[in-house]
């Protein structure tokens, strides 16, 4: 997908085009989990995937794990759970996006919320996160969300926005740029946003990535994440501007992870 804001395009063309473009996609992140012995998982996510037909199913295991799992990636996508802003250089502890290319990695997430809390990550250090793995061509799923505290305080909406301007970068020639939605409350404490506070957030993302990049904005994939599992993805996904899914805990097994790839693939 390109950066450029294209000539204008309107109505049902628009729509059309925008219907095809954003197929669903469902991310798996495994964070701190996984060992070889689990990448025996994707075979039959793999063969799920291929089966479903019509969404892209990735998976982001560990950086020690990207290259032996793009070995056996049978078709998935593999990516890195984060990576570095700067090419290369004096980053104790660091991964570049290009390192990630090298090792197969088709995609990165940036800016997840236990990164922006425990290594203090601002939004203009995931902007460079973002620059730096779109100049790679790396499909780059950016990750904005309120906590508990904020939601209560009726502050989401606004608090979202401000992740949206400081976190996504003006423009980019290169690789895909994926938003998602993910509230901190939501992430692996089996709570769910209900559908009616998906849609309040989607369609405000979705407002403000039109109103900054135009017509490029309706075709930015926007993920819900947050406890997504077998028994609630189907009315996740049928909410208008959910185009997929970041999946946690239940990524982990093909078990829980095949439903949800289904339902992406039936919605
Ligand atoms: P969860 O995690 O599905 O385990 O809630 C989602 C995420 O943090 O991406």
């Amino acid at each position: 997908m390109s950066g450029g804001h294209g000539g204008p395009i309107t109505g049902s063309v628009l729509k059309a085009r925008t219907m095809h473009l954003r197929r669903k996609l469902v991310a798996g992140n495994w964070k701190m989990n996984g060992s070889l012995a689990a990448l025996t998982e994707l075979g039959p996510i793999a063969e799920a995937a291929r089966a479903a037909g019509g969404v892209d199913v990735a998976l982001c295991p560990p950086f020690t794990l990207i290259a032996p799992a793009v070995a056996r990636s049978g078709g998935l996508s593999i990516g890195g759970q984060d990576c570095h802003w700067a090419e290369s250089g004096a980053h104790t502890g660091g991964v570049s996006a290009a390192m990630l290319k090298e090792a197969g990695a088709k995609l990165v997430i940036v800016g997840h919320s236990e990164c922006r809390a425990e290594r203090g990550e601002s939004d203009s250090v995931v902007r460079g996160k973002a620059e730096a793995a779109l100049a790679q061509g790396l499909q780059t799923i950016v990750c904005v969300g309120e906590s508990d505290a904020e939601r209560r305080a009726g502050d989401q909406l606004a608090i979202v926005a401000r992740q949206l301007e400081g976190s996504l970068p003006d423009d980019w020639k290169d690789g895909e740029l994926v938003v998602a939605y993910e509230p901190i409350w939501a992430i692996g404490t089996g709570k769910v946003a209900t559908p009616a506070d998906i849609a309040a957030m989607h369609a405000a993302i979705r407002a403000a990535l039109v109103a900054r990049f135009g017509d490029l904005g309706l075709r930015i994939r926007i993920l819900y994440g947050g406890s997504v599992k077998a028994d609630n993805a189907a009315e996740t996904f049928a909410v208008a501007d959910v185009d997929g899914a970041l999946v946690g805990g239940a990524s982990l097994t093909a078990e829980s992870f095949v439903p949800i790839v289904e339902a992406a693939a039936a919605s």
